[in-house]
């Protein structure tokens, strides 16, 4: 499973970027409107020339003919943009129109193997099914993944899945064992992968050791 980064954010995506582990960013209306007086297709393409890799930005058009005039203006900012739309009819008929196009496309709020198995075949590149919010209602994010994994092998389509609406580093080991190709991870979460006490400890006791040798 690969690592994208969740957030608009550009200190948090060099930071996580600088690690070595990020092969591509998301970003969703709500991440960008958090940052604050910054132009959305500015931030992308400075998101883009960093990343090497998958950059989601999103529409928020609600018909097909607004989301592909928006969608074509995003494609153009960098090659490697990925539109995102809404799992919706008109979200389809733009997917549709930009896999002719050769532009890549992530389907998003995704919430049943269903959703996924109807973006693949309007030839989504990615699928994003949300499990934190899953979670939040009582339903399992995780098991969604599995079934979206299991149905896509079975019928071996190649659109990847994105485990998105991840809320803690237990989904993200659960993701990657349920099969899903990516996980689009808030800065937050990303740190908190780097934790483990034995860890701490342990660079604790070497330098303790080797402050020992030295005679100090
Ligand atoms: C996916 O691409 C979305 O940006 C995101 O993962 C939504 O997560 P949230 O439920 O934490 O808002």
């Amino acid at each position: 499973m690969k690592f994208f980064i969740d957030t608009a954010n550009f200190d948090e995506i060099k930071e996580a970027y600088s690690w070595g582990i990020l092969s591509g960013v998301t970003t969703n209306p709500s991440l960008v409107a958090k940052e604050s007086g910054v132009n959305f297709h500015d931030r992308l393409r400075e998101i883009a020339e960093l990343v090497n890799g998958s950059v989601s930005g999103e529409v928020i058009s609600l018909d097909a003919e607004g989301m592909i005039r928006e969608g074509e203006e995003l494609a153009a900012i960098h090659p490697n943009i990925t539109v995102k739309l809404p799992m919706t009819p008109e979200g389809l008929k733009a997917c549709k129109h930009f896999y002719e196009k050769g532009i890549k496309t992530n389907v998003t709020l995704i919430f049943s193997a269903n959703q996924a198995l109807m973006a693949a075949r309007a030839g989504a590149s990615y699928v994003s099914p949300f499990l934190g919010r899953l979670d939040d209602i009582g339903q399992d994010g995780v098991e969604l993944i599995r079934e979206i994994a299991e149905m896509f092998a079975i019928h071996e389509i190649e659109t990847e899945i994105i485990a998105a609406s991840i809320r803690h580093p237990q989904h993200i080991t659960q993701a990657a064992l349920a099969g899903a190709h990516i996980a689009t991870t808030p800065y937050k979460v990303l740190q908190q992968l780097f934790n483990h006490p034995l860890t701490d400890k342990g660079i604790e006791g070497f330098l303790a050791d080797w402050a020992k040798r030295e005679g100090k």
